[in-house]
């Protein structure tokens, strides 16, 4: 099996990745495990390295994910899974329409029309996000029932493609699957133009020793999901039987709702006697605008029935990120 992962030198894309190369097998469409052969990272963005696991274990294509002919040289073969990734995230397509469009909706139903275009339906992961909901009438918690109706750029797109991605499995093009991902925290490195970025950055700049003003005030919910669970709940995703899923494609991922003033007790809770840096906080209404149109809680009962692994306490998730990254 040929895996593609459009977006694959990002944040997730790397994670799934190494995961994958873990694993050494998928369940694709045969509906049986089978061993990859080979993933390709489609990217626009070279990366300055790999992580150590993926030197010389997998193909950087870099490209524009508009680029149609390109799309069908990589999207081939007999068996391949696509893991369709690569997006203008959240602040980024506030600040730029015409990108956001042109990456997210065109990009993406570039890659529709290359996996439509293989021999045998494919199955496809697609990331949206909980910005799907949004408005003026949002509930306290969103559930996999209620009606997106995104109050930004990039939450319209995805849900444009949630609909696409519905659309073209029922007519048998391909069988895709939505995961609505909430905030995916630790993020590692360099912040990307998220408005959720804060959400990390509270923990890493701090556990690097580097000070950290937080852009929105202490009383912001925030559903959050450690990058393992997301990274095995895209596996699982893309395991499941087509029949799981029935029509509507894209389920809520599991989350907790963690407010800004609980992740900076957490961070406290978890570094214990290390020296970190100081928070302090100053906000930026551009954010705390973006910010206070997502829901600050989410269930997630479709995944759960499902059997999705969830994290339980924003505690495990930054011990995580510390044995992953700080102690490394
Ligand atoms: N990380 C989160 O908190 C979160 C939350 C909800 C949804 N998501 C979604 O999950 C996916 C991955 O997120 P991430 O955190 O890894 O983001 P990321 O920004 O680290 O990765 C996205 C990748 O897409 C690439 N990309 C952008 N434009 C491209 C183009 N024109 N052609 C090809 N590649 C392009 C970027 O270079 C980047 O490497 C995205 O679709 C994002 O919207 C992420």
């Amino acid at each position: 099996m040929k895996v593609v992962i459009t977006g694959g030198t990002g944040f997730i894309g790397l994670l799934l990745a190494q995961r994958l190369i873990e694993r050494g097998s998928l369940t694709g469409a045969s509906g049986r495990a089978e061993a990859i052969d080979k993933i390709v990272l489609f990217d626009v963005m070279r990366p300055p390295s790999l992580p150590a696991p993926l030197e010389g274990r997998v193909e950087v294509v870099i490209g524009d994910v508009t680029d149609a002919a390109l799309l069908g040289r990589l999207v081939s073969g007999e068996s391949v899974a696509v893991f369709h990734l690569a997006s203008v995230v959240s602040a980024g397509a506030e600040q730029d329409f015409d990108l956001a469009l042109k990456v997210n909706l065109h990009g993406g139903l570039a890659l529709f029309e290359a996996t439509r275009a293989l021999p045998r339906p494919a199955r496809l992961v697609f990331t949206s996000s909980i910005a799907a909901f949004g408005g003026d009438k949002l509930p306290e918690i969103v559930t996999d029932e209620t009606k997106p109706t995104p109050k930004t750029t990039y939450g319209m797109t995805k849900v444009v493609l949630e609909l696409l991605v519905a659309d073209y499995t029922r007519k048998g093009f391909f069988d895709g699957r939505g995961a609505r991902l909430p905030t995916v925290v630790v993020r590692p490195g360099k912040p990307n133009a998220a408005a959720s970025g804060f959400a990390s950055g509270v923990f890493r700049e701090p556990l690097s020793g580097i000070d950290y003003v937080l852009p929105v005030g202490p009383d912001i919910s925030m559903p959050l999901l450690g990058y393992r669970r997301v990274v095995e709940g895209l596996i699982h995703l893309h395991e499941l039987p087509r029949e799981a899923l029935g029509h509507d494609r894209t389920i809520n991922f599991p989350s907790i709702a963690v407010k800004v003033g609980e992740m900076v007790e957490s961070l406290k809770r978890v570094a214990g006697n290390r020296k970190i840096g100081a928070v302090s906080s100053a906000p930026n209404p551009a954010i705390e605008a973006i910010c206070r149109t997502w829901p600050g809680r989410a269930a997630a009962e479709r995944a759960k029935a499902l059997g999705f692994p969830a994290d339980t306490n924003i505690d495990s998730i930054v011990r995580a990120y510390i044995e992953d990254y700080v102690d490394r």
